[in-house]
């Protein structure tokens, strides 16, 4: 089957090859998916960067977010599922530990992604835990279905289970035309709080203007003054940062007093120069949220296939054009998902 491996650090040209390889047997309690759809995420991006994000093992194949068929099971698995039509929660876990029967996936210490530490769905054909299966929505064809997994997992996390956004409330969603800014500010609006949004240029402003009542280019104004000026002095209860070090003081800035800040990324780097007593002199909290749990996948995927969020594609283009769609991603050229169709 063909499949993309990335061999080394580098620019795509040198750190992407398609590579013929065998096509995987599942083993005890999984299946093996024909994958249809496969979406990138920034952590495509990182795999193939020496980012501390990496771990820096290769030949690595990444592609977390999988949509396809079902085409042969492992023992312990019942014919009958070969044929579904899935989508796949990227996350493993041990299932026994006290995280794992609280629900709390994510927690776990063994917790492993599937295209990250695990072998992804940049391929043909991918195997993975049967517990990590859904079906498709009949609502949604592939493509939609492999847009939103992670993206939207993860924003569900950050803006409802883990930072409590209310409807009343005001909300800051930072880089909202990238993969998770988008999923992030589509639920703080689908919640009905009045949503602030930041981006990069005009055009991508007027996209992110269907969902946020104030857009803010960041390039042209200070974000945290933009937000002072907006809201009169007083910040928002709630940002949702995963840009990292460049934007964390701006984020903390912008916080109402007694304000939360949800974090799940650090694309601009891990060490943010930050004033503590911006922090603890406004009663203001810092909350982690990676990555959502299974039921946080269901909860979200629920308000997908009823058509109330849309994951946006960008782009869709087949396993050989992988090195336009880590281009554009590293470029900032894109608005939404890009979609790899392996099959094609
Ligand atoms: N912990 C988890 O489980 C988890 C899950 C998903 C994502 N994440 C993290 O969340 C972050 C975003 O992921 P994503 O897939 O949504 O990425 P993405 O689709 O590439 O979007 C990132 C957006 O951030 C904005 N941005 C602002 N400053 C930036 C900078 N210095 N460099 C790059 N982009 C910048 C860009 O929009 P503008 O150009 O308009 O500013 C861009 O669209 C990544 O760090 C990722 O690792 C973590
Ligand atoms: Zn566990």
């Amino acid at each position: 089957m063909r499949a993309v491996h990335i061999t080394r650090f580098g620019s795509p040209a040198e750190a992407l090859s398609v590579v013929d390889t065998d096509i995987p047997q599942p083993g005890s309690n999984e299946v093996r998916v024909k994958v249809e759809a496969c979406a990138l995420n920034h952590l495509d991006i990182f795999a193939r960067l020496d980012h501390p994000e990496n771990d820096g093992q290769f030949p690595k194949r990444t592609g977390c977010d999988i949509a396809g068929v079902v085409d042969a099971v492992g023992e312990d698995v019942p014919d009958s599922r070969v044929g579904e039509e899935i989508i796949v929660y990227p996350g493993t876990t041990c299932g026994e530990c006290e995280y794992c029967l609280n629900g709390e996936h994510t927690m776990c210490h063994e917790y492993q992604i599937i295209g990250e530490d695990l072998p992804g769905g940049l391929a043909e054909y991918v195997t993975v835990p049967v517990w990590c299966l859904d079906p498709k929505p009949e609502s949604l064809d592939f493509v939609t279905a492999a847009a939103w997994p992670v993206t939207f997992t993860t924003a569900w996390r950050m803006i409802v289970t883990t930072g409590r956004l209310r409807p009343a409330e005001t909300a800051l969603i930072l880089g909202a035309s990238g993969g998770v800014g988008n999923a992030a500010l589509q639920i703080a609006d689908f919640l009905g709080a009045t949503t602030y949004a930041t981006t990069s240029t005009p055009e991508k402003a007027d996209l992110v203007t269907e969902w946020a009542d104030e857009v803010i280019d960041y390039t042209e104004t200070a974000f945290d003054d933009a937000i002072d000026d907006l809201t009169d002095g007083r910040g928002v209860d709630l940002v949702a940062d995963h840009v990292g070090q460049e934007t964390w003081q701006r984020s903390i800035n912008s916080l109402a007093m007694g304000g939360r800040m949800v974090i799940c990324g650090a694309t601009s780097g891990p060490s943010p120069d930050i004033d503590i007593r911006s922090v603890y002199q406004h009663h203001r909290q810092i909350r982690g949220a990676p990555m959502g749990n299974r039921q946080d996948f269901r909860d979200v995927g629920r308000l997908i296939a009823s058509g109330d969020l849309h994951p946006v594609v960008d782009r869709v283009i087949p396993l050989s054009r992988i090195n336009e769609g880590h281009d554009a991603i590293e470029n900032r050229e894109v608005f939404g998902k890009i979609v790899i169709e392996p099959q094609s």
